[in-house]
C-alpha cells in the first residue's frame, strides 16, 4: 500500500536489530486518518471473507484493529499477556516468544468471546517472526472458529513469518512488507508485488 510505504519511508526510523521504530504514527503517537486507511484497505481486501470479529493483541494492536473494525462493522477482541496464568477452563490460552522482548508470555482471550460459529480475522501491528500471529491462530483454533485470514501493517519479510504463514495456506495481507533496512544508512526496501 503506497500510502503506508510512503509514510514508513519518511518518518519509519531503522534501528540496530532489525528494529524499525514507527513511533510517530504507529506506535506511540497514533495518526487514526492513516488507520483508518489501513481499516478500508483490509475491508476491500477481505470483502469476499464473512468476517464476525477481529482478534488482536495487547498493546500495539488494539488502536490498529479498533480503527479497521469500524469499516467491517465487527467487534475487537484482543488478547492479554500475562506471566502468572490462572487457569480457570474459562480461557483459551497459549504462550508465545516474543524475540523482540526475549520474554515469553501466557496469552489468554476468555472463551466466552470467540464461539465455534466466528469468521475471525486477526490484525496486528508487526510482523516479524510470526509468534504473535501464530499464538492468536491457535487460540481461534482452541475456540473452534475459523481464521478466515491476517491483517498486518508492516511484515518485516526478511525475518520469514509471514511467508512461513502462507505456506500453511493462511491468506496474510500486510499493507507495507520490508525487504531489507540497513541501519546505518537508513535504506528500507519494500518488496514488489
Ligand atoms: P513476532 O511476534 O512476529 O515473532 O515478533 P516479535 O516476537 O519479535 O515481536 C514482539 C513485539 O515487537 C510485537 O509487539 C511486535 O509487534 C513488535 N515488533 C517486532 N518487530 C518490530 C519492529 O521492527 N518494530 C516495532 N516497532 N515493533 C516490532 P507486541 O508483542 O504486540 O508488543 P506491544 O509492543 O504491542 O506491547
Ligand atoms: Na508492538
Ligand atoms: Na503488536
Amino acid at each position: 500500500m503506497q500510502l503506508l510505504e510512503d509514510r514508513i519511508a519518511r518518518d519509519g526510523v531503522v534501528k540496530s536489530g532489525n528494529v524499525l521504530k514507527v513511533d510517530s504514527f504507529l506506535n506511540h503517537q497514533i495518526d487514526i486518518d492513516l488507520l483508518d486507511a489501513l481499516g478500508a484497505e483490509w475491508a476491500r481486501l477481505f470483502q469476499d471473507k464473512p468476517i464476525t470479529k477481529i482478534l488482536t493483541i495487547e498493546a500495539s494492536g488494539i488502536g490498529i484493529a479498533c480503527m479497521a473494525a469500524l469499516h467491517f462493522d465487527v467487534p475487537v477482541v484482543f488478547a492479554k499477556k500475562t506471566q502468572s496464568l490462572n487457569l480457570d477452563g474459562e480461557m483459551l490460552c497459549t504462550k508465545i516468544d516474543s524475540f523482540t522482548h526475549k520474554k515469553t508470555f501466557d496469552v489468554i482471550v476468555a472463551k466466552r468471546f470467540i464461539s465455534p460459529d466466528d469468521h475471525i480475522l486477526i490484525i496486528d501491528d508487526f510482523l516479524a517472526n510470526g509468534c504473535a500471529l501464530r499464538g492468536l491462530i491457535e487460540l481461534v483454533g482452541q475456540a473452534g472458529a475459523v481464521v478466515e485470514g491476517l491483517g498486518v501493517a508492516v511484515e518485516k519479510g526478511f525475518q520469514g513469518g509471514g511467508d512461513d504463514l502462507r505456506a500453511r495456506g493462511y491468506r496474510v495481507e500486510s499493507l507495507a512488507i520490508i525487504e531489507s533496512m540497513d541501519a546505518e544508512s537508513g535504506a528500507i526496501c519494500f518488496r514488489t508485488a
